[in-house]
């Protein structure tokens, strides 16, 4: 019975989130499907009794990329003969053009998901291919085979995909681009899964999908094949981690995962919002906020800790991108001190949780005040994300490090975004935009750059891993990101840190510097380039150890800094997304070699939900 095998591996799924989940399972009478929004829980109080002729079957947790979270769009999705029915992980970013073509065919649609069309055009082909229209390329494959292969080849983006036919009740189609795909090999059984956290229980033996390959599975056995259909010949490797492992992908905690995830995840959150042919960014949460947007007076910005930190960089960016006045207030303050809202001012909250309460009651101020009230948040259909009138989702998957990272490029990312597309629909010209929208694309494969340089960060943290006090000091944009360094140290190392402007410093602060005292300059190319320079020379001629996040190719900081960490140019704006990733592994080390629990520091949690 496929059904419990099906359950226990979402669940093994579950540290990964959800907002929805759903099965389908084939074998006694066509495709039966069972889906709700909510936890794994929620859908196994709507299951029927496993039946035994249910030998074959597909199952899914959604983290929501398009569409609300609900049970409508939650997966599996099916054809609209009610022959197909997949589950996809992934982000189909020419959707909109299929689908638009799939219903000038004469298709319904009935969710507002991307990866319903992969399910429409596998049915569409299907039903070609076998009322003999369109079955003069079958080469060896069966026409279920076909039908999914010939959709595949027409989709732009990503995915990791089980796909069922009623048609074919002992079979199973996965394939695989850009979202892992494992097929775990057991004893007459086969489990195919985005992770081998839903296999590893039942067997040790797995072969690995790369991108463009499909395998099929059937009574008999599974073969291989591109989406070509071309053989793919795979070995059968063993599944080494164990599950505790798995869960952390590897790494030796959630944080340094998370931080390594960071290129993906920054993917994931830009990808199908940066619409380079249309030269806008799309934000389809606030889409009808954004003519209020564009017109607003003042924008508030509102949130704690990480989170804070990026509304800090969004405030800079919203001015200089947009010319719109904005200021960020910490929830915890805002709330209680009677804040003037006047007619045109719109207040965006920053939440990774969603359940903070400081935010939450902040959140609920606005509101009373008559503000438009958005919010950039992670978890979705967190209370913070149904309490504001609309908002954008980070999609990021769930940070379970209490320290926060991942979120916190993915709030800047959004921030960033937003800016632009203000900034487009105000004053900076197209041109301008495209730049923009060119450059955040490259933004994952240059982190990519800066996480090879771990090892050399951690020689850093071990050189001055007794020292007790640290300065973290940036200027303009990067001024939050010393802010957020200085928040990562303490929370996990327990080192006292401080985050200032650098300009700061000569206004009391350097009476600190003393021999040996670590002092970390976001020191990147840039407007404040030579002020910075001089800031490093005061707190050098002081005795400061000077720790430095550089710019790639800059040998004049080499001079008078005693540890540099390159990261490669960006544009000035964009550097608060990279510049913070060596802080983040300068924390993680230094509380490593300090011997804490880095991802359940002492004192904290990972969502505050008290006052
Ligand atoms: C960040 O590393 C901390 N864990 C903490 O400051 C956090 O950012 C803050 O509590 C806000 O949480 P939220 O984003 O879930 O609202």
């Amino acid at each position: 019975m496929a059904q419990p095998i099906l359950i226990e591996g979402l669940k093994r799924l579950e540290y990964r989130g959800y907002d929805s989940a759903g099965v389908a399972l084939l074998g006694c009478d066509g495709i039966k499907i069972k889906k709700t929004e909510g936890r794994i829980s929620a859908l196994e109080d709507i299951l029927d009794k496993p039946e035994v002729c249910e030998t074959f079957g597909i199952g899914h947790t959604r983290w929501a990329t398009h569409g609300a979270p609900n049970s409508i769009n939650a997966h599996p999705h099916i054809d609209y003969t009610g022959k197909i029915a997949i589950v996809h992980n992934g982000i189909v970013e020419n959707y909109n053009t299929l689908k638009k073509w799939l219903i000038s065919e004469g298709i319904q649609f009935v969710t507002e998901t991307d990866s319903e069309v992969i399910a429409q055009m596998i049915g569409y082909f299907y039903a070609k291919v076998t009322n003999g229209q369109d079955d003069q390329s079958l080469n060896g494959q069966n026409k279920f085979e076909w039908a999914v292969q010939r959709t595949l080849r027409e989709l732009h983006g990503t995915f990791g995909l089980a796909i069922i036919c009623s048609d074919y009740p002992n079979m199973l189609i996965g394939a695989r681009k850009g979202s892992p795909l494992i097929l775990g090999i057991g004893n007459n059984e086969y489990i195919l899964a985005s992770d081998a956290a839903a296999i590893v229980e039942h067997t040790t033996s797995a072969i690995y999908l790369s991108d463009n390959e499909i395998v099929t599975v059937a009574l008999d056995g599974f073969h291989t094949t591109t989406i070509n259909n071309v053989a793919v010949a795979k070995d059968v490797e063993p599944i080494e981690f164990s599950l505790e492992q798995i869960e952390l992908g590897g790494f030796e905690h959630h944080m340094l995962k998370e931080i390594f995830e960071q290129p993906e995840s920054l993917s994931i959150c830009m990808g199908g919002r940066l619409n380079r042919q249309e030269h806008r960014i799309r934000l389809g949460g606030i889409e009808k906020y954004l003519r209020e947007l564009t017109r607003t007076k003042r924008l508030i910005i509102t949130a704690c800790g990480t989170a804070f930190h990026a509304g800090l960089v969004g405030e800079f960016l919203f001015e200089q991108l947009a010319r719109i006045p904005a200021e960020t207030e910490y929830a915890s303050e805002f709330r209680y001190r009677n804040p003037i809202i006047e007619d045109g001012t719109v207040v965006i909250s920053i939440s990774q949780s969603g359940e903070t309460l400081d935010t939450l009651a902040a959140v609920e101020e606005a509101k009373e005040r008559g503000a438009t009230v958005l919010g950039i948040v992670n978890v979705v259909g967190s209370t913070i994300a149904r309490a504001t009138d609309a908002g954008v989702y980070l999609h990021v998957g769930p940070e379970i490090g209490v320290a926060s990272t991942k979120a916190f490029t993915a709030q800047v990312a959004v921030l960033t975004m937003l800016a632009v597309e203000l900034g487009r629909r105000r004053l900076i010209s197209t041109a301008q935009a495209d730049k923009y929208i060119t450059e955040l694309s490259l933004i994952p494969e240059k982190i990519k750059k800066v996480l090879e340089q771990s090892d050399h960060i951690k020689e850093i943290a071990q050189a001055n891993i007794e020292k007790n006090n640290w300065l973290f000091l940036g200027r303009g944009v990067n001024y939050p990101v010393a802010l957020e360094g200085a928040l990562k140290l303490k929370e996990i190392s327990y080192i006292h840190a401080e985050g200032l402007p650098a300009a700061e410093m000569k206004h009391g602060p350097i009476a600190l510097i003393a021999d040996g005292m670590p002092a970390v300059f976001i020191a990147t190319s840039g407007l404040q380039y030579d002020k910075i320079m001089g800031n490093i020379a005061e707190v050098k001629a002081r005795g400061g150890r000077i720790i430095v996040v550089a710019t790639e190719g800059d040998k004049e900081i080499m001079k008078c800094a005693d540890h540099v960490i390159t990261i490669p140019d960006v544009p000035d704006l964009l550097q608060p997304m990279i510049a913070v990733v060596p802080l983040q592994l300068l924390a993680y080390h230094a509380a490593v070699l300090r011997g804490h629990d880095v991802d359940k520091p002492r004192n904290l949690a990972k969502s505050v939900t008290v006052e």
